[in-house]
């Protein structure tokens, strides 16, 4: 099921007609469904609710405080990567106890301000950040709960940039040093080792990669209780993949149904930090045709959406499917470049695309763009960034205006010598 559909040649997002929107917001913007979002969050919850777990979804997936309170009021946790995400889940009500704090380079400051709201733990990165947390949680009067983000070494056989777990990446620590590592940590008075953590990359379509990591967390998590330390949570990390083009993706209850054996050995709590399945398909972009444009070899056809809106395309050469918002099977078909406006060889949609032929002036939609879509969003040649809608049942709701040329210099400043 999909609640962005065709009804009578329609595109509708919900019971919403997108181009309804685009006529009232103007284009470009993004539009989520708040009702996919959920579905999505409760397939995951479902799949594993045999086990005793928690979903902690990853706010750099898609962040938008209203996505991120519809999913809190689900139950959902967060997983963030720096004090601003903190920030953004506490503003929109996710209990610390349910956030995990990931990431290679978590400054002092980002570590106290993590400390004070009272996260659940720390996903730890390298033996100085394990010293540095110990230092700041002894300064304040804490004991910081930790795990080590291990790197198991898996393939998980998805697009090079993606892949998180591999010998050469700057994630985790070697999972042959990571005893040594906990036991350290044991000794340290401001660190309580609590859980053991990875995350081995980002939109895989296989089980088989997190079978073989879990397995080696769970020896792990065995040596480690043999030693005396109490382990409460088994992070997996994100990574679960989605139907882009015509990949076979896993149904949450797929990955459930083969690693749920594995999970429920552990002992301890599953956490779960799904991004793009939950958010991925839940959000599309849209755009008008500017321009169709015969070049010299190729037929463009220009948007006015942008690589600083989408950047998946330029960035990992990501396929994202665009149609127009009427659907017209009579269309004839030409194989186009979809192009935005800024001045880079790499602003592109989409490259040698075979798609109905569109008018100058139509709406387009490109979907799957509800996970890192908005949130890697730039001013790159002064563009303001475009507005966020939210679609639940026939509403319409604006989640973020959209932004103004002052937004654009906001917090920039002349000096005075300059100005005289
Ligand atoms: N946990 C950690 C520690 C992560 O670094 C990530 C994503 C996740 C969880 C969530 O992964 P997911 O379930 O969404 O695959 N910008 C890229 C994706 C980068 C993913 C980074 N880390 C893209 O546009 O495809």
């Amino acid at each position: 099921m999909n609640d962005f559909v065709y009804k009578d040649s329609i595109l509708y997002c919900e019971n919403v007609r997108v181009d309804d929107i685009a006529k009232q917001v103007g284009t470009p913007f993004y539009l989520y469904s708040k009702n996919t979002l959920v579905r999505h969050y409760h397939a995951v919850d479902e799949a594993f609710s045999d086990v005793d777990h928690l979903i902690c979804f990853s706010v750099k997936a898609s962040s938008n405080v209203a996505l991120l309170k519809v999913l809190a009021q689900e139950g959902s946790g967060a997983d963030v990567l720096s004090a601003g995400e903190i920030y953004r889940a506490l503003r929109a009500g996710i209990e610390p106890q349910k956030i995990v704090f990931a990431g290679v380079g978590k400054t002092e400051t980002e570590i106290e301000y993590a400390l004070n709201e009272g996260v659940l733990m720390f996903n730890v990165e390298s033996s100085e950040e394990l010293m540095l947390i110990n230092e700041v949680a002894g300064r304040m009067g804490r004991v910081a709960r930790v795990a080590i983000r291990v790197n198991p070494e898996v393939d998980p056989r998805t697009h090079p940039h993606m892949a998180t777990g591999l010998k050469d990446t700057k994630f985790g620590i070697p999972l042959s040093r990571a005893i040594a590592e906990y036991e350290i940590a044991h000794r340290l008075p401001g660190l309580q080792p609590v859980g053991v953590h990875q995350h081995i990359g980002s939109q895989i379509l296989e089980v088989e990669p997190f079978e073989d990591s879990i397995e080696k967390l769970l020896r792990l998590v065995q040596s480690l209780r043999e030693l005396g330390m109490e382990i409460h949570y088994l992070d997996i990390g994100g990574g679960f993949g989605i139907k882009y083009k015509d990949e076979k993706s896993l149904m949450p209850d797929e990955y459930a149904e083969i690693l749920k054996p594995l999970l429920e050995k552990s002992g301890s709590t599953v956490i779960l930090e799904l991004g793009r399945m939950i958010a991925g398909n839940a959000g599309i972009l849209v755009t008008r045709v500017l321009y169709n444009k015969q070049g010299q070899e190729k037929i463009f056809v220009v948007v006015d959406a942008a690589m600083n809106d989408l950047m998946r395309p330029a960035l990992y050469g990501a396929y994202h499917h665009i149609a127009p918002l009427t659907y017209d099977r009579n269309r004839p078909e030409e194989v186009v470049d979809v192009v935005g406006p800024i001045c880079e060889n790499t602003d592109f949609l989409a490259r040698d695309r075979a798609m109905p032929k569109v008018n100058t002036g139509e709406f387009l939609a490109v979907f799957s763009a509800g996970a890192y879509g908005f949130v890697m969003a730039s001013n790159y040649n002064s563009r303001p960034r475009v507005p966020e809608i939210l679609v639940s049942d026939k509403k319409a709701y604006v989640i973020r205006r959209r932004e103004t040329y002052e937004d654009l210099i906001r917090g920039e400043a002349i000096p005075e010598d300059i100005e005289s």
